[in-house]
């Protein structure tokens, strides 16, 4: 049995595959491309884009695909409303709105004619997207790479918020394997959306150093920080991470001065500094953010090839006598 089609609005892929938005540059122009070429949604992440950043990467993307293109862009970022309008401006597929919960956003989305989808990990949530407009919601497990709505595990909320809602349910966290899709699939969502298993793929654009420290950390290596977002996240283990997990990150001041890139920020570190040191090659001094099942990830491969064997393994298990 082939993989169903996923249709959000009036956008329809013919994998029910979404490649998560990654900050910070980790997904862009290039993996989103590749996603999209391969029959998937590929996203854009904004998070520590300035808006023209952003507007030249869903160019780029455009230019190198005629498939569907989302952008990933966090609520709780100052420049919330102006990477959304850009992104409207632009024309991309559909918007992913993740770390928060705008009302606004729904009624952006519904007058330029583009599918909003926001991440949830609750029913409560879900709903109250399907009430404002959503085209459907992502539910986030606590398996997921990256800020964290919820400490319950993504088989656990996912049957729930599928009857909670009318519109496509997409499951993420931990979902490495076709069998995790037949899962998912069997579960009620409609698609699924993986995050750690794209960022060691040839084609993002983490550093080389990036990608060797995700393909080497074992599942003990993967830790709970608090991001000054207010939100918990999940990332591997360095040295700086040792440093904020014993409370002595440095400061923002100390090294740069602030530019207020979140509405609210806690300001104990700066979360974005650390995410783009570790992008750049600098892993011991960063944050390398990462689902919980980034031991079993131990390849970097292409796009192409990451989508093939998840068509080829959900087809086998498909097949698989139980
Ligand atoms: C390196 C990394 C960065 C991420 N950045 C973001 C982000 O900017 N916005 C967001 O909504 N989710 C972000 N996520 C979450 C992913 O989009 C995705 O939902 C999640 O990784 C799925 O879990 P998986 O990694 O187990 O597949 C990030 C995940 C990783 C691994």
């Amino acid at each position: 049995m082939n993989l169903p089609k996923l249709k959000i609005g009036d956008k329809i892929a013919s994998l029910p595959i979404i490649q998560g938005g990654m900050a910070v540059r980790i997904s862009l122009a290039p993996l989103a491309a590749a996603v999209a070429n391969e029959g998937g949604i590929g996203v854009i992440a904004a998070s520590g884009l300035h808006p023209p950043e952003l507007v030249s990467h869903i160019q780029q993307a455009k230019k190198m695909t005629n498939g569907i293109i989302g952008v990933n862009i966090m609520v709780a970022l100052s420049e919330f409303a102006e990477l959304i309008n850009v992104s409207i401006r632009e024309k991309v597929d559909l918007i992913i709105a993740g770390a928060g919960f705008s009302r606004d956003v729904f009624k952006w989305g519904r007058e330029a004619n583009i599918p909003i989808v926001p991440i949830v990990s609750s029913e409560r949530v879900a709903k109250l997207a399907e009430r404002f407009g959503a085209s459907a919601v992502i539910v986030e497990g606590k398996e997921a790479g990256g800020h964290l709505g919820t400490f319950d595990s993504l088989f656990s909320i996912l049957p729930g918020i599928v009857k909670a809602v009318k519109i496509p349910v997409i499951a993420a966290g931990g979902i490495l394997y076709g069998a995790d899709i037949k899962k998912a699939l069997s579960l009620g969502a409609s698609g699924v959306q993986l995050g750690s298993r794209f960022a060691a793929s040839e084609e993002s654009s983490a550093a080389p150093e990036w990608k060797e420290a995700f393909i080497k950390a074992k599942k003990e290596d993967v830790v709970i920080i608090e991001s000054p977002v207010g939100m918990p996240g999940r990332a591997i283990y360095t040295p700086f991470v040792e440093l904020l997990l014993a409370g002595r990150a440095p400061k923002p001041k100390t090294y740069k001065k602030c530019v207020k890139c979140l509405k609210d920020c806690k300001r104990n570190y700066c979360i974005i500094d650390a995410l783009v040191r570790a992008q750049q090659g600098d892993v011991e001094n960063g944050i390398v953010f990462a689902g919980e099942r980034v031991g079993e990830i131990n390849d970097i491969l292409p796009v192409k090839k990451i989508i093939q064997k998840l068509v080829d393994e959900f087809k086998a298990s498909m097949t698989e006598v139980v």
